[in-house]
């Protein structure tokens, strides 16, 4: 049995993973600035051990599969995930040919983008952005719905989260992605965040959103739109409920989840 670590690299970082490793890696390029090379080790222990001394280093780093066998259950947790025919979003360590790549390593942050709720919104974004808007993202994880909204053409972009470790993460992204000068992330609680935005999105438990339900309206601009998700299709209605200000379209529906989409009322 053999292990292998799977690693990303820019010009910059390279040489750092090849000291680490004491060997030189044969390095493919896979778009702009960006490498991948996969070493081989003794064993799945040594590749695990390898690939936590390389992410606290800060490097995209991980085990890839041991052997043919599990090769193709790998390649498919690692596939990119498609947005509106013209972005994906993938892993540091995966190629991608689509017109915009948008890289996330989420470490401890919550979503790769792929999860049926977070695809939900990504689609919204990528269709409902014209340019120019100004988003708040409650419940950020990864960061990478903010960070879509800005490939989108959104001008800013602001994360919020309580988990704060996932909010390094999402800043290590946004950097990653190039989009730092746009985004930020805080650990500010909602109540406390100023102004309203133009677009607001959430993607967060269900009982979350209704807790939030008046403060998240209050931050969307008057002629703004809002997208929920992260529910199931039976909860609908309640969350409906609890944002009577709001005229919502039909629900949007992927797998087993749902996300409402809706704009305020007119007074
Ligand atoms: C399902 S994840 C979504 C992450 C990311 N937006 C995505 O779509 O992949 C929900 C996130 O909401 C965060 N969260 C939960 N309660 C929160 C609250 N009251 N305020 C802000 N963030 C919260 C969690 O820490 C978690 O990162």
């Amino acid at each position: 049995m053999t292990g292998q670590v799977v690693v990303a690299a820019d010009e910059r970082s390279l040489a750092d993973v090849e000291e680490m490793f004491g060997a030189v890696g044969e390095w493919q390029l896979l778009r702009s600035d960006r490498w991948v090379a996969r070493y081989e080790v003794r064993d799945e222990a040594l590749a695990t051990k390898l690939t936590a001394k390389l992410r606290n280093a800060g490097h995209p780093a991980v085990v890839g599969p041991p052997d043919e066998a599990r090769a193709v259950a790998w390649e498919k947790r690692n596939r990119p995930t498609p947005v509106g025919g013209r972005a994906e979003v993938c892993f540091p360590w995966i190629g991608s040919t689509a017109e915009i790549v948008i890289e996330i390593d989420p470490g401890v942050g919550f979503g790769t983008g792929d999860h049926p709720s977070t695809r939900l919104l990504l689609e919204e974004l990528s269709s409902n952005i014209t340019g120019n808007e100004s988003v708040l993202d409650v419940g950020c994880g990864s960061g990478v719905l903010t960070i879509a909204s800005v490939y989108f053409g959104a001008d800013r972009a602001i994360g919020i989260d309580i988990n704060t470790a996932g909010l390094q993460a999402a800043e290590t992204n946004a950097r990653r992605n190039r989009v730092s000068d746009r985004t930020e992330f805080f650990a500010t609680p909602l109540n406390e965040i100023c102004g309203n935005y133009d677009v607001v999105v959430a993607n967060i438990h269900e009982n979350i959103l209704r807790e939030m339900a008046n403060d998240l309206v209050v931050r969307l601009a008057p002629n703004g739109w809002i997208g929920l998700s992260g529910v199931s299709p039976g909860q609908l209605s309640r969350l409906r409920g609890a944002f009577p200000q709001i005229i919502f379209e039909e629900p949007r529906t992927m797998e087993d989840w749902s996300a409402l989409i809706g704009r305020r009322q007119i007074e």
